[in-house]
């Protein structure tokens, strides 16, 4: 056993630790006024209008005065929006619309803030769980984390996947525009899906979720976006989804949510066509704990703990890679089922992207 001395009280480190946590309690409710802002369309009526008083934002916005002069003083404080002392009036800095309001954008914030705020809600479950060891499904959770989740990773889909991350893979953009089939994996709302299938327009794409309620919404947005008659989408678990001879099989931000991501893995090796590609999108992460004990790394752990953790120890072998596992993590369950060559072809700050082939 380690014998770790105990070292002296330092006061003033008391002090230091105590005020960050004060910015973080402020932080913490942040994410509900952050969701608030977003609903209530607070961010857009501010975006681009010039300074406000509260009584023009809540007249604007249809909301009560009293209210919005208490969220605007809180996203003051917080630097979301600037405060014009002389005037009594708000704006909001370009830089803070495009992150608020730009749901293009790949800095856009509401779905991260939506994402949190949802798995927050859903805490006292999974401390529940903590205690009794039982998971908690993805199905389980309230509708913020499914929405969030969407809205969170749309962005960074649309800023890297065609432009980026596809091309990186061995001659799959040739195979896609050629015409490929297509199998998306744990595709929760189909964002990845419907953006490759409006890229790719020789192509078919089946998505796949285990998830139902998620399935609806897919096809809900493929409809909306006019591709459904080259997407189909289907409730089915990782490591029984239909079909085979796929050219490409996709998995984003769900291969460690899985509770057998090896049996997973061994049904992707199964049903690809010769020749044929597993890209893998996993969280940004290092191999060691201290190569992540960074922001990123802090929200990741953070989702892990109460999504990621939770929805595969709710599955038949419950694996729990957790959300931090790391390229040798990853790369050991792709060989466990078959796979001989993987490599890492791109990264993001907070993804990273790999090519699994037979
Ligand atoms: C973090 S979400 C990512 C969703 C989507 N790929 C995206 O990028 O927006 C993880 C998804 O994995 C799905 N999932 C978890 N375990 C699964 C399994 N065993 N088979 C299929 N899907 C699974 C969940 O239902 C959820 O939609």
């Amino acid at each position: 056993m380690a014998i770790i001395e105990q070292a002296p009280l330092d006061a003033g480190k008391l002090e230091q630790f105590v005020f960050r946590a004060v910015d973080e309690v402020g932080a913490t409710l942040n994410a509900a006024l952050v969701v608030m802002g977003d609903r209530l369309g607070l961010y857009r009526a501010l975006a681009g209008a010039g300074a406000l008083t509260s009584a023009e934002l809540a007249e604007r916005t249809g909301t009560a005065e009293r209210y919005v002069r208490e969220w605007l003083n809180a996203q003051a404080a917080g630097g979301y929006v600037t405060y014009h002392p002389g005037e009594d009036r708000y704006s909001l800095p370009p830089e803070q619309a495009v992150a608020l309001t730009d749901e293009d954008s790949p800095a856009y914030l509401p779905g991260f803030f939506e994402i949190a705020l949802g798995s927050v809600l859903d805490s006292p479950r999974i401390t529940d769980a903590v205690r009794n060891g039982g998971g908690v499904g993805w199905h389980e959770h309230n509708e913020h984390v499914h929405d969030g989740c969407e809205r969170f990773f749309r962005p960074g889909y649309n800023a890297n996947l065609i432009e980026s991350w596809l091309p990186a893979l061995d001659g799959v953009v040739e195979r896609l525009e050629r015409g490929a089939r297509v199998a998306d994996v744990g595709c929760g709302h189909g964002a990845s899906t419907i953006l490759m299938a409006g890229a790719f327009p020789s192509s078919t794409f089946v998505g796949s979720d285990y998830h139902a309620g998620s399935i609806e919404t897919a096809r809900r947005r493929a409809a909306e976006a006019g591709v459904e008659e080259r997407v189909r989408f289907e409730a089915a678990p990782a490591a029984g989804y239909a079909g085979d001879g796929y050219d490409l099989v996709t998995m984003f931000d769900c291969l460690h949510d899985m509770g057998d991501p090896v049996g997973a893995a061994r049904h992707v090796l199964a049903t690809l066509a010769p020749g044929g590609t597993w890209m893998i999108v996993e969280p940004a992460a290092g191999d060691r704990v201290q190569d992540n004990l960074n922001p990123v790394g802090r929200a990741y752990y953070g989702f892990s703990t109460l999504l990621c953790t939770p929805a595969s120890l709710s599955q038949d072998v419950g694996l729990a890679l957790g959300a931090q596992a790391g390229p040798a993590r990853i790369e050991q369950v792709v060989g466990e089922a078959g796979f001989t060559r993987f490599r890492r072809v791109a990264e993001t700050p907070f993804n990273h992207v790999y090519e699994a082939r037979a």
